[in-house]
């Protein structure tokens, strides 16, 4: 009788934790004080495991960016824990939070790269983010090229097409081989066959170098990259479940429909 395939369940205490890159254990989140609280997250549990590609929808409003930036240690943890990398982020300093951030590569939809700045001085400015001065035009260079780049290496962001730009921010993302990848909408302001292409590099370097990958997409499109589809509705974590299954849930028909568009 073969093995039977590891639980796609949230949480799965029985797996080490240098399988798991981010466990999350009863988090609660609030925006505000006082009369104008507001809780945006509610009690979510959920492990993403080295090398899968998670992504996470849901409607506007849900919970995905705040949820994102938690994990990512650019908002404190106020209520439950958050592992992430093997560190404890509830209660950490501002300082240590950095320090976690290193480990981490962010992608946003907006791009945010310096207008002054070539390709390739963007993605530089990501490897001395980490003390590593040396070889850095070589390192951007090569990345830039592995992202289909090398022949726009000294171009400045006005003169590449949107997909190039995301691809910059990829390449500078994935320099410094992060373990953990953390993607807003990274496919929103492309074309189909951009969006594709983006997704099909990120795809590709996660598997070679087993980082796992969350990505906020309400992009139907690139739903087959994934390993695990998350779905947030009113800060609440609904389902979580393979491509197929949540496409039998939600009666997607065809990758391109427009469910998600609210
Ligand atoms: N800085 C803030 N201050 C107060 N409330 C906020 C803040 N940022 C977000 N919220 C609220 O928290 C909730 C979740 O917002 P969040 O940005 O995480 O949603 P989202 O799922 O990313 O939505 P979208 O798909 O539109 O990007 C929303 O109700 C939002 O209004
Ligand atoms: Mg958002």
């Amino acid at each position: 009788m073969s093995p039977s395939p590891p639980p796609r369940s949230p949480a799965s205490p029985d797996l080490p934790l240098n399988h798991v890159s981010v466990q999350v254990r009863g988090l609660n989140y609030f925006f505000g004080k006082g009369d104008l609280r507001k809780q945006a997250l509610f009690n979510i549990n959920l492990d993403l495991h080295r090398g899968q590609i998670v992504i996470m929808t849901g409607p506007s409003g849900s919970g995905k960016t705040t949820l994102l930036t938690l994990i990512g240690a650019l908002r404190t943890v106020e209520q439950g824990s958050l592992q992430v990398l093997g560190r404890e982020l509830h209660g950490l300093g501002h300082r240590q939070r950095v320090e976690v951030r290193r480990n981490i590569g962010f992608i946003f939809q907006a791009h945010n790269l310096f207008a002054s700045l070539t390709a390739a001085q963007n993605v530089e400015m990501a490897v001395e983010l980490t003390g590593g001065l040396r070889h850095k035009r070589q390192r951007a260079v090569e990345m830039l090229a592995r992202v289909g780049l090398a022949d726009r290496v000294d171009y400045k962001p006005a003169n590449l097409s949107g997909g190039q730009k995301q691809r910059v921010a990829i390449a500078r993302a994935l320099v410094n081989h992060p373990q953990l990848i953390l993607a807003d909408e990274p496919t929103a302001a492309l074309d189909k066959k951009s969006g594709r292409d983006v997704v099909t590099i990120m795809q590709e370097l996660a598997k070679e170098e087993n980082c796992t990958i969350l990505m906020v997409t309400h992009d139907n499109r690139i739903l087959d990259v994934a390993d695990r589809i998350i779905n947030l509705v009113d800060g609440r974590l609904e389902s979580d479940e393979s491509p197929q299954q949540f496409a039998d849930a939600h009666a997607i028909k065809a990758l391109d429909g427009s469910m998600f568009v609210m």
